[in-house]
C-alpha cells in the first residue's frame, strides 16, 4: 500500500488531519487499533474552544455540531458557598465555548472521511512505524489477519499518550517534561438536566467538583478523588452525597440528580515531549503532550497541532519546501506550553492537595477571590479558557 501521509490513530488529531489534507488534495490513510464502534462511543472531552468550533464549521464538518451543541458565554467559579461568574462575552469581545461530546466530533469526522472515499483501517493489530529517519517511512500492521505495509512520504503520530509512535523515536532524541498530581477525577454521566446553564467549577474543603453537561437532559459531573481510588468504593449514593456537599451554595441552589449510567476514574498529569518531530515523523495531540482536564484543553490542542502540521504538508506538496515542516515542533510548542501553564494553574487553584496546610488553603481562597474580583485577572482566565490565538 502507498499513500502520501500515513496517520497512526483515529482520535481527534488523526481524523482532523486526514480531513484537512483531503480538502487540500493530499492523500492519507489512517491506521487505528480499535473498532469504529469503540472510538465512536469512547467517553472523553466535551468542551470545544471557539477556534476548534470555527475550524470544524469552516471545513464542512460542523453541521450537526451547529444544530446540537450548546454554546456557553461564561463559567462559574464557586467557593465559600458563593458562585462568581466569569463573563466571556464581556471579557473576550464576544468569544464563546461549546459543549459537544468528543465522540460526536469523532462520528462526524469518520462519516466525512468515509463519505469522501477516505481510508480508515480499523482494528489494526501490531502497529509499528519504520524508516522515518530515511527516505522511505512506512507503517507495518496486521489487518484482518494479513500483514500489511503502508509506505508514505511522512508519518503523523496521532496515537494518543499510550501510542507507539513517540516510543519508537530513538533514545536520547526526546526530552520529557512531566508533572504528576496526587489525585484524579471520578467522572459520571447522569440522566439529569444540568443544574446550571453554565459550567460550575467548585473549590471546597472536601476537594474539587465540576458540573458540566452533554445535552439539556444529560449532566456530566466530576469529583476530585485520590489518584489510586477504586471506583468500586463509589456507590451512586456516595457520589451524589459528595457532589451535594462540595457544590453546596447559599441562595436558591439545587443540584439536579438522576440515574447514573456511566462512571470512570482518570488520572491527571502534565506532560510535554520536545521536539514533537523526528525525521519524517511528526507527533500531534496526546501523543506529544497531556494536560490535566481542568482547563479543558486536550482536544483543542490536538486540533491546533494538526492544523499547523497540515499547513506544513500543503507547503511541501505545493512547492517542495520544508520550511513550515521544519518549524512544526517549535510553532506548536509555543502554544502547547501556554495551555500547559493555564491547565496547571487552574488545577492548582481549584484542587485540594495532600500536602495542603492552612496557609495553602488561605492562599487558594485569596487567589479565587482575586480572580473573581479583578477585571484583569478575570480577563486572563477568560482569554485562556476560550482559547489563545492560533498564530
Ligand atoms: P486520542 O483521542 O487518544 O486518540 C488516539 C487514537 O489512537 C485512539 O483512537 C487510539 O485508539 C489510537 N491508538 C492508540 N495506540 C494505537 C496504535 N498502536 N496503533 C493505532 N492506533 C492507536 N479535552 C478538551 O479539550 N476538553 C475537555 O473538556 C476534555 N475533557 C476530558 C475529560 C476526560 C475525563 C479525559 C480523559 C480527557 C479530556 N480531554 C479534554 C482530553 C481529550 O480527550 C484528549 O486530549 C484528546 O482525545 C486527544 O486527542 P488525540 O487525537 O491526540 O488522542
Ligand atoms: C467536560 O464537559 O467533560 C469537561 C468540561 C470542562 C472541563 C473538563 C471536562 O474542564
Amino acid at each position: 500500500m502507498r499513500t502520501q501521509i500515513g496517520i497512526v490513530g483515529a482520535g481527534p488529531a488523526g481524523l482532523v488531519l486526514a480531513h484537512l489534507l483531503h480538502l487540500q488534495g493530499i492523500e492519507s490513510v489512517v491506521v487505528e487499533s480499535r473498532s469504529r464502534k469503540y472510538i465512536e462511543e469512547r467517553i472523553r472531552a466535551g468542551l470545544l474552544e471557539q477556534g476548534t468550533v470555527d475550524l470544524l464549521v469552516e471545513k464542512g464538518v460542523g453541521k450537526r455540531l451547529q444544530s446540537e451543541a450548546l454554546t456557553h458565554h461564561g463559567i462559574e467559579l464557586r467557593f465559600n458557598r458563593r458562585g462568581h461568574r466569569i463573563d466571556f462575552d464581556d471579557l473576550t469581545g464576544g468569544k464563546t465555548v461549546t459543549i459537544y461530546a468528543q465522540q460526536e466530533v469523532i462520528k462526524d469526522l469518520v462519516a466525512a472521511r468515509l463519505e469522501a472515499g477516505g481510508q480508515i483501517i480499523f482494528e489494526a493489530d501490531d502497529v509499528s512505524v519504520h524508516g522515518f529517519d530515511s527516505a522511505n517511512p512506512f507503517i507495518r500492521f496486521r489487518a484482518a489477519g494479513e500483514a500489511e505495509e503502508l509506505h508514505c512520504d511522512y508519518i503523523a503520530g496521532c496515537d494518543g499518550f499510550h501510542g507507539i509512535c513517540r516510543p519508537s523515536i530513538p533514545a536520547g532524541v526526546l526530552t520529557e517534561f512531566e508533572r504528576e498530581y496526587p489525585f484524579g477525577w471520578l467522572g459520571i454521566l447522569a440522566k439529569a438536566p444540568p443544574s446550571s446553564d453554565e459550567l460550575v467549577y467548585t473549590y471546597s474543603e472536601r476537594g474539587f467538583a465540576l458540573l458540566t453537561m452533554r445535552t439539556r437532559e444529560i449532566s456530566r459531573l466530576y469529583l476530585q478523588v485520590p489518584f489510586d481510588e477504586d471506583i468500586k468504593s463509589w456507590s451512586d449514593d456516595r457520589i451524589w452525597s459528595e457532589l451535594q456537599m462540595r457544590t453546596a451554595a447559599d441562595g436558591d441552589w439545587k443540584l439536579s440528580e438522576g440515574p447514573i449510567f456511566q462512571k470512570g476514574i482518570t488520572g491527571m498529569r502534565s506532560y510535554v515531549v520536545e521536539p514533537m518531530q523526528y525525521g519524517k515523523m511528526f507527533l500531534a495531540g496526546d501523543a506529544a503532550h497531556i494536560v490535566p482536564p481542568t482547563g479543558a484543553k486536550g482536544l483543542n490542542l490536538a486540533v491546533a497541532d494538526v492544523r499547523i502540521m497540515a499547513k506544513g504538508f500543503v507547503e511541501f506538496y505545493a512547492t517542495g519546501k520544508t520550511r513550515l515542516l521544519e518549524r512544526y515542533s517549535e510553532t506548536c510548542l509555543r502554544r502547547v506550553w501556554k495551555a500547559q501553564r493555564f491547565s496547571w494553574w487552574m488545577t492548582s487553584m481549584l484542587h485540594r492537595f495532600d500536602t495542603d496546610n492552612a496557609f495553602d488553603q488561605r492562599r487558594q481562597i485569596a487567589e479565587l477571590d482575586y480572580v473573581t474580583s479583578s477585571r484583569a485577572a478575570m480577563t486572563t482566565l477568560a482569554e485562556n479558557y476560550v482559547g489563545l490565538p492560533w498564530d
